[in-house]
């Protein structure tokens, strides 16, 4: 699996929105420039079995990540690689420990302050996609846009745009359920990136699809992270996509057991 920014989706054909220079996948002049790491130290997150037995699912785990890289979290099923993001992310809180993006505290911020950073600063991509597949393609883009009550034209016209820089502007007015799966977690990348997040969390958002499919949406994510600077955390079973990625993160009986590039 290629992750390079040589990225294998059809080339933009070029919009209004990217002439201006604020393309949202390939922005290479791009004056956004984020120098905030993710730093993440001494983590520590258990749950409780109905049976009431404490499953202790990381434990005492440390890395940290620069803007502008990406990073893959490696690990068998079950192993923590979705909890990781999740407290990452700020939808679940830790037991214990720090995680900072730049100077933002996650594990500190109360929960007024924890979802404004979740809705203004994370993108997530799950597996399975989570898009409305009643809505049309740019329907489900803009969403994170109308959530924030920005004008709807303009946020359809934003996220047709992203469409075509990958070449799907032609399925826009298609309800996602008419779509293919690689189109789909494609459109649901796009819907993660549509309001330019610091921090994109994707949770084996190749696991479904083969390679031909799960090429292009790797390489969304590589352009992505390089042209604004951000920073990518997917969790993945794929050996070969986390080789791809900067560095790799294993996660093994609740801790890393390795951390290499
Ligand atoms: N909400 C929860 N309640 C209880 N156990 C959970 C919960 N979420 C995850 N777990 C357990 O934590 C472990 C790690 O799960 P997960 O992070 O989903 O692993 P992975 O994504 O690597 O497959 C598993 O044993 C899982 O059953
Ligand atoms: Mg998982």
């Amino acid at each position: 699996m290629s992750f390079r920014l040589a990225a294998s989706y059809n080339q933009p054909e070029q919009s209004e929105i990217s002439k201006r220079g604020v393309s949202l996948i390939q922005n290479p002049k791009s004056k956004i420039q984020n120098s905030k790491p993710l730093v993440v130290r001494n983590l520590y997150k258990s749950f409780h079995s109905p049976a009431g037995e404490k499953i202790e699912v990381l434990r005492e785990l440390s890395f940290k990540a620069q803007a502008g890289e990406i990073v893959a979290v490696v690990g068998a099923s079950g192993a923590g690689k979705s909890t990781l993001l999740h407290l990452l992310g700020g939808i679940e809180r830790a037991d214990a420990g720090e995680i900072r993006l730049g100077e933002f505290d996650v594990t500190g911020a109360g929960a007024a302050e924890l979802a404004r950073f979740h809705n203004e600063r994370v993108g997530f991509v799950f597996q399975f996609h989570h898009l409305l597949l009643d809505l049309t393609a740019a329907e489900n883009i803009a969403m994170p846009l109308l959530i924030r009550r920005e004008p709807r034209k303009r946020s359809i016209e934003q996220a047709v745009a992203s469409l075509k820089e990958i070449g799907l502007a032609n399925r826009a007015s298609h309800p996602v359920s008419q779509l293919s799966g690689g189109e789909q977690q494609r459109v649901a990348v796009l819907r993660a990136l549509i309001t330019r997040p610091q921090l994109v969390l994707a949770d084996e958002p190749t696991g479904n699809l083969d390679k031909e499919t799960g090429d292009p949406v790797g390489a969304m994510l590589a352009s992505y992270c390089r042209s604004h600077s951000a920073i990518v955390i997917v969790a993945t079973h794929n050996e070969q996509l986390a080789r791809d990625c900067d560095h790799h993160l294993i996660l093994q009986g609740g801790s890393l057991t390795d951390f290499g590039f």
